[in-house]
C-alpha cells in the first residue's frame, strides 16, 4: 500500500481518537477504480476489466450495543446519525450510502450492529472513479465484520449495487462494487457481467497506469445513461437476444443494415467494446502491453463515435496522451460525459507523461487536471489496530 493511502488510514483513525477518546476498534476500506477497457459493457451481461487503485475511502470505528449509527465525514465536516431500526433515505447525502447498505444487509442477517466511526477518503468526488462504490464497500465490510457476517466479495458487491439501485436510485451495473470488493494486487480483474465469474490478470510489468482528470465533472448525466441502457435493451429485442453480450460481431455485421442509425452504433460499441475486453485480458496476461493499448484506444473513438459517451475535454487529454511516446494506450474511464481518462504508459516514461500531457491539456483548454500515477490494488479490506469484541 502507498504511503498516501496510509495517510488516509492514519487521517481516520486519529480523527476517531479526536472524536471518541479512545482507539477505535479496527478501521476498514475499500477502494476507488479505473477500468482499463470494457465500458458500458457490465449492464449489457458482458465484460469488464477493471482495476481498484490505491485510493479508498477508510472507516475507523467501534461496535455499538444499541441500533444506531453515528459517523463523522472529516471530507465533509459533517456529524451525521441513524437507527438501523428506523431506515429513512436522505437522497443524496454521504449518508445515505451506508444506510442503503445497511438497508440490504438487514434483509440478510439479523442481528446488525450498530457503531460509531469517522470516515475519511482520498478518491475524487464525482470524477467518475467509483467514490461511491467506494464508500458503500467499506461500509459493508464493517457491518460484515462487527455483525458476524462472511465476507463473501460477489455477495458484499450485489448488495452494494442493490443499494445504489433500489435506495440511492441509481440505475449503475456492477462493474464498480465488484471490482472495489475484489481487487487484487498487482492485477486487472476480467469480470463476467452475467455469471459474476472473475479472472485476475496481472498487470505488465514496466508499465504504469496514469489517470488524467479532465477537471470536468459528469453533471446531471442519469437520462443520459438510462437512455443508453434503454436503446442497448432494444438492440438486444432487434436481435432477440437477452443481452447484447450475446452477439458476436459476425454476426452484428450481418444484420447491422437493417438497423436504425444511432441503435446500431450503440449496439456496435457494445458489441465490439466486448470482444476487445477479453483480447485484452488475454493480451495482458501475455505481459502484451502494446496490444492493450492499441484496444484501449480503439475503445475511445468507439466510446466517442458510436456511443457518444465522450466530451470535447476527455478528447482532447486522450489526444494528447496518445501523442506522447510514453503512451500505450489512452481512453475515457467510467460512464463518460466527464471526468478522467486512463493512460497506460512506460514505467520510465511516466512522470515526463504526466508533466508533459498535463501542461498541454492547461494550455489548450485552460483548466487544471489532475494526474495520478497509480498502482493496482487490493479490494475492501480491514485493517484491524485491536480485535474486535464478538
Ligand atoms: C458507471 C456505472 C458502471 C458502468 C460504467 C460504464 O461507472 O456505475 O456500472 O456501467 O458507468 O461502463
Amino acid at each position: 500500500m502507498t504511503d498516501t493511502v496510509l495517510d488516509v488510514a492514519a487521517r481516520a483513525t486519529a480523527g476517531f481518537r479526536a472524536q471518541y477518546g479512545t482507539e477505535p476498534a479496527g478501521v476498514w476500506a475499500a477502494p476507488g477504480r479505473i477500468n482499463l477497457i470494457g465500458e458500458h459493457t457490465d449492464y449489457n451481461d458482458g465484460f469488464v476489466l477493471p482495476m481498484a487503485i490505491d485510493r479508498a475511502a477508510w472507516i475507523a470505528l467501534r461496535p455499538r450495543d444499541d441500533s444506531k449509527v453515528a459517523i463523522h465525514s472529516l471530507d465533509f465536516g459533517e456529524d451525521r446519525e441513524f437507527d438501523l431500526d428506523h431506515l429513512a433515505s436522505t437522497g443524496n447525502e454521504w449518508i445515505n450510502y451506508v444506510q442503503g447498505v445497511a438497508w440490504v444487509l438487514q434483509k440478510k442477517t439479523r442481528g446488525l450492529k450498530g457503531w460509531d466511526g469517522v470516515t475519511a477518503g482520498d478518491v475524487p468526488i464525482g470524477a467518475g472513479l467509483s467514490s461511491s462504490a467506494a464508500f458503500e464497500l467499506a461500509s459493508a465490510r464493517a457491518f460484515a465484520s462487527i455483525s458476524g457476517m462472511p465476507w463473501d466479495p460477489r455477495e458484499m458487491a450485489l448488495a452494494a449495487q442493490r443499494a445504489e439501485n433500489d435506495w440511492i436510485g441509481v440505475r449503475c451495473g456492477i462493474m464498480d462494487q465488484m471490482i472495489s470488493a475484489a481487487g487484487e494486487e498487482g492485477h486487472a480483474l476480467l469480470i463476467d457481467c452475467r455469471s459474476l465469474e472473475t479472472r485476475s490478470v496481472p498487470m505488465p510489468p514496466g508499465s504504469a497506469v496514469v489517470i488524467l482528470d479532465t477537471a470536468t465533472r459528469r453533471g446531471l448525466v442519469d437520462s443520459a445513461y438510462n437512455d443508453r441502457r434503454l436503446h442497448c435493451e432494444e438492440a438486444a429485442d432487434f436481435f432477440g437476444v437477452e443481452a447484447l453480450r450475446d452477439v458476436d460481431v459476425e454476426r452484428f455485421e450481418r444484420l447491422a443494415p437493417r438497423m436504425e442509425n444511432v441503435m446500431r452504433r450503440r449496439a456496435r460499441h457494445v458489441i465490439t467494446e466486448n470482444a476487445r475486453t477479453l483480447q485484452a485480458a488475454d493480451a495482458l496476461e501475455r505481459g502484451d502491453a502494446e496490444t492493450v493499448g492499441r484496444l484501449m484506444n480503439e475503445s475511445h473513438a468507439s466510446l466517442r463515435d458510436d456511443f457518444e459517451v465522450s466530451r470535447k475535454e476527455l478528447d482532447e487529454i486522450v489526444e494528447l496522451a496518445q501523442g506522447h511516446g510514453a503512451c500505450r494506450g489512452a481512453r475515457m474511464t467510467g460512464a463518460g460525459f466527464g471526468g478522467c481518462a486512463v493512460a497506460l504508459v512506460d514505467g520510465e516514461g511516466a512522470d515526463d507523461f504526466a508533466r508533459t500531457v498535463a501542461e498541454a491539456y492547461q494550455s489548450a483548454t485552460g483548466l487544471e487536471p489532475r494526474v495520478y500515477v497509480c498502482s493496482a490494488s487490493a479490494g475492501a479490506s480491514i485493517e484491524s489496530t485491536t480485535p474486535v469484541p464478538a
